[in-house]
């Protein structure tokens, strides 16, 4: 029997990832491990419990909570502030502690265990000053790539592995830039089998979604809601663009990979919607409102904010051709996938979404 340690366990990825596992393999033994700081997490606890996942309240800053975690083969790491706001006008103190300090004590844990590792990390490694250099056009809803780019690893796919990491990419996008560089130094020194997955927007229902992180879910729920909401940044007219990844579609790479670690043992992957499954803010409103119904005045502002792209999407290439998986479920069916969950769990989502 394996025991699966899914840390962040019970926030939006690392619970989609622990009840799948458990219903694909269900005599494994899976423990979420969270210190819920994202609020909206403890709504996952009873859903956790009715899949046959255990609880257990730790925090990965603690190598003590760790330790008390047990024996496990395998770690989802899935705890993170996730915010690539975290830090700006605030102490990066929590950011850094639990997304850096953290993975060395989750990787620490890995080691002592002889376990493996599967690592969520983010696009945002990629420098957020390349990326806006880039030359774009523009169509009437969104930012084009525009056709013969110098820059390596940028193509009409999107951007791949080979896209140039020097730059400054946020305060979040470097600690887990950082986290990566050690894992790999842990499969490098210790043999441990771990594999990076850099993902790009992934959303989806139970996406505690709020202003600094979770865009989409944020979205449909103001629609839903008839809150407020801007376009910030780049002229203000909702021109930016990102692919979009649901968390449904995630979980077939991650069983994948799980069960062939030596396989994949310290590769990088990119992994998101792609071009197909891309969107811009301002076709993320035509969706919403056909999604809910509801249609709602949407401010301007024309200044960037702080560590904001005009545009990424994911060039699957790597992924696809190393495990065969790809994306399959199109933008729409994500969006309206998030407005029915809104629907029928109206009465406790709303304190946190609306
Ligand atoms: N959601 C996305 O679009 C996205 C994109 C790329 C990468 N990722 C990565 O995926 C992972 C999961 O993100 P998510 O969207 O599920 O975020 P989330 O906030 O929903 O989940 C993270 C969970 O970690 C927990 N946590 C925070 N600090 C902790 C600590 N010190 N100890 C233990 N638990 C702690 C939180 O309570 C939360 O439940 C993160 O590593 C994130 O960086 C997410």
């Amino acid at each position: 029997m394996k025991t699966i340690l899914v840390t962040g366990g019970a926030g939006f990825v690392g619970s989609h990832l622990a009840l799948r596992y458990k219903a694909a393999h269900p005599e494994s033994r899976v423990l979420a491990f969270d210190n819920l700081k994202r609020r909206g997490s403890e709504l996952n606890l009873p859903r956790l419990k009715a899949g046959g996942v255990e609880f257990m309240h730790g925090d990965i800053r603690s190598p003590q909570d760790l330790l008390a975690a047990g024996k496990f083969d395998l770690m989802l790491e899935c705890s993170a502030e996730p915010s690539v706001l975290a830090g700006y006008g605030e102490s990066p103190a929590y950011l850094l502690e639990t997304n850096l300090v953290g993975t060395i004590h989750c990787l620490e844990a890995v080691r002592l265990n002889g376990a493996g590792i599967i690592f969520l990390s983010t696009s945002r490694v990629y420098p957020m000053e390349t990326i806006g250099k880039l030359a774009y056009g523009e169509s009437d809803s969104r930012f084009v790539l525009a056709p013969g780019q110098t820059v390596a690893g940028t193509g009409p796919k999107g951007f791949s592995e080979a896209f140039p990491l020097e730059g400054v990419r946020s305060l979040y996008g470097t600690t887990k830039l950082a986290s990566e560089m050690l894992l790999r130094e842990y499969v490098h020194a210790y043999g441990i089998p771990g594999v990076i997955n850099r993902c790009g927007v992934l959303t989806g229902p139970w996406q505690m979604g709020k202003v600094d992180q979770g865009v989409v879910v944020l979205w449909v729920a103001r629609h839903f809601w008839k809150g407020k909401l801007s376009y910030i940044g780049y002229g203000g007219t909702g021109k930016q663009v990102r692919d979009v990844l649901s968390v449904e579609d995630l979980f077939p790479l991650i069983d994948h990979q799980a069960g062939r670690l030596d396989q994949f043992r310290g590769e990088v992957f990119n992994v998101g919607g792609g071009l197909e499954t891309s969107l811009s803010l301002s076709e993320l409103t035509a969706m919403c409102r056909q999604a809910t119904g509801n249609s709602i005045d949407i401010a301007s502002v024309p200044e960037n904010r702080n560590a904001d792209i005009p545009y990424y999407i994911t060039d699957n290439t790597k992924v696809t051709t190393a495990t065969g998986w790809k994306p399959s479920i199109a933008p729409y069916t994500i969006i309206e996938n998030i407005a029915r969950w809104i629907r029928d769990n109206e009465d406790s989502l709303k304190p946190i979404l609306s």
